[in-house]
């Protein structure tokens, strides 16, 4: 999850500070942008220090007597607006709000306001006399009507003596509006959640192997929401087209063996294990080391490969263990059996059989099994679907008793 931070020049601009760092704490990348006068009070190098990147403090880069115009800058600074998941402007003075009531694009901030397609989160501070004026709460009426957040500032003493309406509100009361804004949530904060993606291959020779249609995207998924619930995560992946959700800690995986070496060596840190990947069954027995001619019929001998989730349902103490299957026929019995047998909290069956849904596809359609449960989630995109199976493992994982949760 990427949020432009705007800061305006305010005294409450130091407090900005800190919703970087709690932001942070919530698995959110933060690209601070500041307005020339919140420079009067906070120095970029702040911002910078606390996030590692770079501060935007101009449309043409730095602003400054000395500085010169640079486009490469402009349009370096204008992607932000596509990548972004929220823009939240904190602290927002009178000035900036009429601003982007208006439409005004006369700075980076409120250039990018009108650029970004992303859900706008204004939390305002200032003087009393300003916040109440009339023309200050026509425009904060025109910024709601367009569906931007206002996050109501706090009454009490303020910088300039006066006291009345106007101070920024809390910083994890902005926080959790950007969140709300995100639709993330703190569900598996504290969590750190183990996950397999895609495919395995297992080689035939230097140039060939045994694969399947597996695109990762039902595992990338479950790592961008469980990132969104709050969870730490360690994504596990076989060889995908995929760019890894962040921030993961991502192991690039090839075959079975190297999928449950990795797994084995994280899952003393996890706390919640999903096995989505789809793991090859068998491997070839010998694999030539030189490229197999081609000369009439040819037989492979195949073995099993390590059954990769059964193992760890056996050696798992605290964690959740999650599997998927992949079922053509007698779907829930199969899955029933196979949640038993590998000792598993959960089963995620997906009928592959049915069209558009699993296995490379855009979208799934799942029954969650549990010792107690069957849930169905109906057809959905791969995010919302894991949104949901998300859900269950958290009601799971509440579910557990108090002394195996201390005991972390
Ligand atoms: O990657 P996508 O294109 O988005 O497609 C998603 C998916 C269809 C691959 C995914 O939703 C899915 O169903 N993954 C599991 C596929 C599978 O291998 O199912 P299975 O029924 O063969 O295996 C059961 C479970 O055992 C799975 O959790 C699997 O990861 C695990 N397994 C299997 C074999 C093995 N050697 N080791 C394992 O851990």
């Amino acid at each position: 999850m990427k949020v432009a931070l705007g800061v305006t020049g305010g005294i409450a601009a130091n407090k900005a500070a800190e919703i970087v760092r709690l932001l942070q704490d919530c698995n959110v990348q933060v690209q601070v942008v500041m307005t020339r006068s919140a420079q009067e009070f906070v120095r970029p190098l702040t911002f910078a220090a606390l996030t590692g990147r770079k501060v935007i403090t101009g449309m043409f880069g730095p602003e400054g007597a000395e500085s010169v115009p640079n486009l490469d800058s402009a349009v370096e600074h204008m992607a932000v607006a596509q990548e972004i998941d929220a823009l939240v402007v904190a602290p927002a003075t009178a000035d900036t709000i009429a601003k982007l009531a208006q439409g005004i694009a006369d700075d980076f901030l409120s250039t990018l306001h009108l650029a970004t397609k992303a859900p706008v989160i204004i939390a305002p501070a200032m003087n009393v006399n300003m916040w109440e004026h009339p023309a200050t709460q026509a425009n904060l009426a025109i910024l709601r009507e367009r569906g931007v957040h206002i996050v109501e500032p706090d009454s009490g003493y303020l910088a300039c003596g006066m006291i009345g309406s106007g101070r920024l509100a809390a910083n994890e009361t902005i926080v959790s509006a950007v969140m709300d804004a995100l639709h993330a949530t703190r569900e598996l904060a504290g969590e750190t959640v183990l996950i397999t993606a895609g495919p395995t291959r297992e080689p035939i020779d230097p140039v060939r192997y045994i694969g399947n249609r597996s695109s990762g995207k039902m595992g990338y998924a479950l790592a961008e929401a469980a990132l969104r619930m709050g969870a730490k995560v360690i994504l596990v992946s076989g060889p995908t087209a995929l760019k890894p959700p962040e921030p993961v800690e991502f192991i690039a995986v090839q075959t079975a063996d190297e999928m449950r070496t990795a797994v084995l060596s994280k899952l003393e840190q996890a706390t919640i294990v999903i096995k989505a990947a789809a793991v090859a069954d068998y491997k070839p027995k010998q694999v030539a080391s030189q490229k197999i001619k081609r000369k009439g019929p040819l037989t492979l001998e195949l073995e099993p490969t390590a059954d990769i989730v059964a193992e760890v349902g056996q050696r798992r103490d605290r964690q959740l263990v999650i599997g998927f299957a992949a079922e053509t026929e007698n779907v829930i019995e199969n899955a029933r059996k196979k949640l038993n047998s590998k000792s598993l909290d959960a089963i995620v069956v997906n009928d592959i059989s049915k069209p558009g849904i699993g296995f490379d596809s855009e979208d799934n359609a799942v029954t969650i099994l549990t010792a107690d449960r069957e849930i169905e989630v109906p057809k959905a995109s791969k995010q919302q679907i894991a949104l949901e199976i998300l859900k269950v493992v958290s009601s799971l994982e509440q579910r557990r008793s108090a002394p195996q949760r201390t005991s972390r």
